[in-house]
């Protein structure tokens, strides 16, 4: 008797230090069984509230954006041209003339083109090089090469000159809090944000597997062979990117994007939602609700764009592209004067919260 008392005793002794103990031990369960390269499944945006987004929203600046990150590039900039040159330079003036600390880097190659031999640059910009994990915002920024005609160019507008200035327009107007991702360095930052402009997107010719996607296929098996965090043996740049939002043939009215990724649509039901919160704080412009951006149709068949060799090697997409394309796309009317200034604008603040939310600034 007295034994099986002393034993129930030990029992509850032996459970009450289990529910002492089973906070901790189990805190450390997840974090042994959940290498970092899995955190991004499990990530969650930090919501801004409705001053936060006023704030965004009026921080962002279409005409800034407009006189100088996009004028520059509507210019033809297919790889190897002067123009392509040109455009590098201002991309890169843009970005280093801000106060986040952005590590830029200019990765160049030599490729067999229909036309020969040809030379083409993808540039990397990256805030906290070190941390594990980054945000990755991309877009190509070579124009599509066509024979000039009737003194005309082609200029790319939407294709894709728009989105590189959205994401300069976004490194801008977001400076300042990027620039607290630095002094986080001190407590190693697990999450931070990469900038990727792709040459070489583009065909020379025909749309072939070997004619197209020049500069991402370079990069998507570089990055893979790139041990990160730096010194790492095991993982790689590629495991380093939580998603990879790629922008392409923006600044045309009225966009619908549908949703690409089963594995992203919690993240384009961001956007979705992020959208509704400023239509209803009234600060987008010329937006109605009837013909909001972010539908909630699935997209079959696949479209083909820089996105595909990291998608091939396991990177989450979150591919922002509309369908239909833009009716200019691939005409010399792709240009200035058919772009829509209100749904750029629109756009900025829209991605502009959502990469804060997801950064937790
Ligand atoms: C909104 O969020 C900001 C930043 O987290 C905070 O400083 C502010 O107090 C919040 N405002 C309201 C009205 O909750
Ligand atoms: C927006 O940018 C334009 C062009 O740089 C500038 O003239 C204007 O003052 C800016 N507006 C605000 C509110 O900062
Ligand atoms: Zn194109």
């Amino acid at each position: 008797m007295a034994g099986s008392e002393d034993r129930r005793v030990l029992d509850t002794l032996h459970l009450l230090l289990l529910v002492a103990v089973l906070p901790l031990a189990s805190r450390g369960a997840i974090r042994n069984a959940r290498p970092w390269t899995e955190e991004k499944n499990y990530h969650q945006p930090a919501i801004l509230n409705s001053s936060s987004l006023r704030q965004v929203a009026d921080g962002t600046n279409i005409s800034e954006m407009w006189q100088n990150d996009l004028r520059p590039l509507l210019i033809e900039r297919y790889p190897g041209s002067p123009g392509s040159y040109a455009a590098r330079q201002h991309i890169m003036k843009r970005i280093q003339r801000l106060q986040a600390d952005w590590v830029l880097e200019v990765d160049t190659f030599l490729r067999q083109t229909p036309y020969g031999y040809r030379s083409f640059s993808n540039i990397i910009s990256t805030l906290n090089p070190a941390a594990k994990r980054h945000l990755v915002l991309a877009c190509h920024y070579d124009s599509k090469y066509f024979p000039h005609w009737d003194n005309r160019v082609f200029v790319g507008a939407t294709d894709s000159a728009v989105p590189c200035a959205m994401m300069l327009e976004l490194a801008r107007a977001l400076d300042k809090h990027l620039l607290s991702l630095k002094k986080l360095s001190d407590s190693k930052p697990d999450l931070s944000l990469q900038l990727i402009f792709f040459d070489g997107e583009e065909a020379f010719l025909h749309w072939s597997p070997q004619d197209s996607l020049y500069g991402s296929r370079h990069l998507a098996s570089k990055m893979a062979s790139t041990p990160h965090p730096p010194g790492a043996s095991d993982t790689n740049q590629l495991q380093g990117m939580d998603l990879l939002v790629l922008l392409d043939l923006i600044g045309a009215p009225n966009p619908t994007f549908p949703i690409f990724f089963p594995h992203s649509a919690r993240w384009f039901n961001r956007l979705q939602t992020i959208e509704y919160e400023l239509h209803e704080l009234g600060l987008l412009k010329d937006h109605s609700w009837e013909r909001h951006y972010f539908q909630s149709y699935g997209y079959r068949g696949g479209i083909q764009d820089d996105h595909i060799p990291f998608l091939r090697k396991g990177v989450p997409i979150l591919h922002l592209i509309p369908t239909p394309f833009p009716e200019v796309w691939h005409t010399m009317e792709d240009n200035e004067e058919n772009l829509d200034e209100p749904t750029i604008d629109n756009l900025n603040k829209i991605l502009q919260v959502f990469v804060l939310e997801y950064l937790h600034l």
